[in-house]
């Protein structure tokens, strides 16, 4: 199984300290964040890896990470994402066919650190996120869970409807990529929005398995 390790975005949120690198190379604890995310996901058995670079300086990733990946123990592919950062659906849809062909494949934000190990059934078949209790639902992605199912998910959601939100760390099939080439760009931000992709597999009919993280866990991409 791959992972795309997603390394783009434009940090907006962390400047002025990401107006000369890209975020995920922050260091947290002496190693930058994104380096502690391909760790937990190594840790599951996972060697190769797709990272979806983008416009800040992306050579300086490619530099860390020593090129392939062989330092790390890992095989690294680079996907050049471009542009304006178009929402992580976007850079999702960029490694379909040759990259993950029709294999299912863990996606990881780069710029979340969590503490514990990742939960081994996240590579068990099928699609799964994994969510976290938060006080302040608003800003991120949440899960509305009812008999035990998830059936209803919302991108930053202005009014109170669950307060566990998505962590940065998703397992997907092939399907993802039909939901995903039927979304439109999002109100909110002009992006394409993973959240609704995976509302998309829930209104299809497709189980979204979750597990709830106890521990630690931060998006670092807001001071
Ligand atoms: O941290 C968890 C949250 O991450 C989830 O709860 C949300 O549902 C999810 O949308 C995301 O929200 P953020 O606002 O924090 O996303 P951000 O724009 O910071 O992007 C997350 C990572 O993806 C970051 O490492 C940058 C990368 N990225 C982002 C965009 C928009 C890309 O590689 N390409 C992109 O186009």
């Amino acid at each position: 199984m791959k992972c795309i390790l997603l390394h783009g975005g434009q940090g907006t949120r962390l400047r002025p300290i990401t107006h000369t690198g890209s975020k995920q190379l922050i260091k947290i604890a002496g190693k930058p964040v994104s380096r502690w995310m391909l760790e937990k996901i190594r840790d599951l058995g996972i060697e190769e890896f797709i990272i979806v670079l983008g416009e800040n300086d992306p050579r300086s990733v490619i530099d860390y990470y020593g090129g392939d990946g062989s330092a790390l123990g890992v095989r690294i592919k680079y996907l050049y994402q471009g542009g304006k950062a178009r929402g992580i659906a976007d850079a999702i849809y960029r490694c379909r066919g040759g990259m993950v062909g029709e294999n299912e494949f863990i996606v990881a934000l780069g710029d979340n650190v969590l503490i514990d190990p990742i939960p081994a059934r996240m590579v068990e078949a099928g699609n799964s996120v994994l969510l976290a209790r938060v006080r302040d639902p608003s800003r991120f992605g949440v899960a509305v869970i009812s008999e035990d199912r998830i059936v209803k998910m919302v991108e930053k959601p202005k009014e109170f409807i669950s307060d566990l939100a998505l962590v940065g760390i998703y397992k997907f099939s092939s399907e993802i990529f039909q939901e995903i080439s039927k979304l439109r760009p999002s109100a909110r931000g002009g992006e394409l929005e993973i959240t609704e992709a995976i509302q998309g597999l829930i209104q299809d009919g497709f189980d979204v398995n979750y597990e709830v993280v106890g521990n630690w866990w931060k998006d670092t991409g807001t001071p």
